[in-house]
């Protein structure tokens, strides 16, 4: 099984560029095309959040456009830019989204059992794993604790080094650690936000942010960094089921030369 995370789109209306820079309609249909044209081809797509840029109806019929030339199921959860009712709204045939409060379900009919979680907090930039979502994300884990599981959710739970994001991450992070430690099914917790790759070991589990389709946050580890973006080879993370493991993999987004052999026609290392 082949998992493709998009996330961080950050869809603005026709015509206009995110930070005035950024073509984030371009950059999300030429990822769109460079998913579907993979082989193999991902089973299944996990958007994470920052769907649009504004949270505004205009953008979010933008992004169902893009979305929907998609040769595979993809599901969406909330990110700190958007909003939830708009985005319900766009994408109200999508069976699994409830029909109100927090976006948080269950996909079961594949080999990986896919737990996507809402981190948003109206109104603020950082997430939050409060209690009412930690007892629902428990109860699910327990229904079928034998199940490869993977969480998906917007915000991360722990701190990259890159300051002005960090102070917006998940909050409660530990009292969620705590949970995904009694819960050894978890193979993998996928984030999005700080549009780039970074991982970390994590509560018995590995925790690992992808990177943008479109702008990357500047890579920018010295304390009080300023808040900022570049633009960057772009790409996608795409998760391998080996039916032990899931594995990482970045997919760069583009023309790159190649592929050019090792080998020659003889068999021997080319000189
Ligand atoms: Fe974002």
């Amino acid at each position: 099984m082949l998992i493709a995370q998009i996330t961080d789109t950050h869809i603005k209306s026709p015509g206009r560029l995110s930070y005035g820079k950024v073509d984030t309609c371009l950059y999300l249909w030429q990822c769109v095309n460079h998913i579907n044209a993979l082989l193999p081809r991902p089973d299944v797509v996990l958007v994470t959040g920052d769907i649009t840029d504004f949270g505004r109806q205009e953008e979010y019929v933008q992004a169902g456009l893009l979305f929907e030339q998609l040769a595979m199921p993809y599901f969406l959860i909330p990110g700190n830019h958007d909003l939830s009712d708009e985005m319900r709204v766009e994408f109200n045939d999508h069976s699994y989204m409830p029909s109100h409060g927090f976006i948080q379900y269950v996909i079961e009919d594949f080999p990986i059992r896919m737990i996507g979680l809402d981190t948003t907090v109206s109104g603020q930039p950082y997430g939050l794993m409060c209690k009412e979502r930690l007892n629902w994300l428990e109860k699910q884990l327990m229904s079928q604790p034998n199940k490869p599981t993977l969480l998906f959710m917007h915000h991360p739970p722990f701190k990259t080094g890159i300051e002005h994001m960090d102070v917006q991450n998940c909050r409660n992070a530990d009292a969620l650690g705590r949970l995904v430690e009694h819960h050894p099914q978890i193979k993998y917790v996928l984030c999005g936000h700080v549009h780039r790759q970074i991982e970390v070991a994590w509560h018995g589990t590995l925790c690992a942010i992808g990177p943008s389709p479109a702008h990357a946050v500047a890579l920018d580890l010295s304390p009080k960094g300023d808040s900022a973006f570049r633009l960057e080879p772009r790409a996608i993370k795409l998760l391998y089921w080996n039916g032990t493991d899931l594995i990482g993999h970045l997919s760069f987004i583009g023309g790159y030369e190649g592929p050019y052999p090792f080998f020659d026609n003889d068999g021997l290392l080319i000189e």
